[in-house]
């Protein structure tokens, strides 16, 4: 098979954890007799220095023009700190995500035996864990308007909107999943207090009526903060709308031992993209100890999308193989256990598809 990769590495350690996961995907290719072309843009902080532009209109056509999008991370502390800023690197994500209309982001949460004791919740509560939040990707309070201050900058406001139709095709992305899975769906929303979680809510149990054979509840996104890490078993697919799923995610990353190790996809419109859902640890840049194996997960993701199931696995079976020799980095590492750096972890996991 042909395939066109859009490679957008992007600020921090996203170049080098992107690089790691080529590696691994190069081996793929070699392996299984396929053909990967690459097409590296810019996005972010670094497209910023380069064109003044976080998602510059040259790397949209590269996105739209692949098969898959493989990205790393966004973000830089020149931009944090500085409320002022007239533009900010996750404007670039924020606006990737709308054009190439990424609506559904799929995070799976699981967790590796070889990891059971790097959580830092109890063995006993996270063994067994699999389950996966469809996070909105698109709408809420990240893009609704109007947004800004006023009063002379002495009061700010965001706005978070839902239509119907966003609600509804995020919900048939769930519910197809939860029909490939264990058919349970939760539905997560703030419907005691808010009225776009109402409709969320409303919207659920009517498309609910299309899959008579999925097991849906709700609960209230508190609740589910809590239910996560008290007993995330008892979960099969999670769907919420955007902030409450950034927000879950981030949570639920423990159980897997490191925020470093959880993939995802984004689905859509157009091409489908590919990301770790961690951010761009700008700490870490350039000093070869970022953890790799979130994007090589998702450049497994990204295979298994394209119908290469075989070629998943197989990427798969090679990170187990990393882990349970404790071939991984820093974050991962048992005490006094040697770590190793984010090359090393790649050119294992290459070395063994
Ligand atoms: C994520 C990140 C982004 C988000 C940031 C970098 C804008 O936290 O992908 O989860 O909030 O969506
Ligand atoms: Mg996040």
């Amino acid at each position: 098979m042909n395939i066109k990769i859009a490679l957008l590495g992007g600020d921090g350690i996203g170049p080098e954890i992107v690089a790691e996961a080529v590696k691994v995907l190069d081996r793929v290719a070699a392996k299984f007799f396929h053909r990967i072309e690459y097409h590296p843009a810019p996005v972010g902080a670094a497209a910023i220095d380069a064109t003044g532009d976080p998602y510059p209109e040259t790397t949209h056509k590269v996105c739209c023009e692949a098969d898959a999008v493989l990205f790393g991370a966004i973000g830089d502390p020149r931009y944090d700190n500085d409320p002022a800023a007239k533009v900010r690197p996750e404007q670039g994500l924020l606006r990737m995500r709308k054009a190439l209309g990424l609506y559904a982001n799929l995070r799976p949460v699981s967790l590796f035996d070889a990891l059971i004791d790097r959580s830092p919740l109890r063995a006993d509560v996270v063994r067994g864990t699999d389950f996966v939040c469809v996070r909105e990707l698109t709408g809420g309070i990240y893009f609704g308007r109007p947004q800004g201050r006023d009063e002379g900058g002495r009061r700010a406001f965001d706005t978070c909107t839902y239509t119907v139709e966003e609600i509804e095709r995020v919900l048939h992305t769930a519910f197809r999943l939860a029909m490939r899975r264990r058919r349970h769906l939760t539905v997560v929303d703030k419907a005691n207090v808010l009225e776009t979680s109402r409709l969320w809510r409303e919207t659920a149990q009517r498309v609910a009526g299309g899959y008579p054979d999925v097991t849906v509840d709700y609960m209230f996104v508190d609740n589910a903060a809590m239910q996560i890490v008290r007993c995330p078993t008892q979960f099969d697919v999670i769907v919420t709308e955007n902030m409450f799923g950034d927000i879950l995610t981030d949570e639920a990353s423990v159980i897997s031992g490191s925020l470093g190790m959880l993939p995802s996809a984004s689905l859509g419109d157009h091409a489908a993209l590919f990301e770790p859902i961690h951010g761009s640890y700008p700490q870490a840049a350039g000093k070869n100890i970022a953890n790799p194996m979130a994007t090589i997960l998702s450049a497994a993701m990204l295979l298994e999308h394209l119908g290469l199931n075989g070629e998943g696995r197989a990427v798969r079976v090679s990170v187990n193989r990393a882990l349970v020799e404790g071939i991984v980095t820093e974050d991962l590492a048992a005490p006094g256990a040697r770590c190793y750096g984010t090359s090393d972890v790649g050119d294992y996991v290459a070395a063994h598809i």
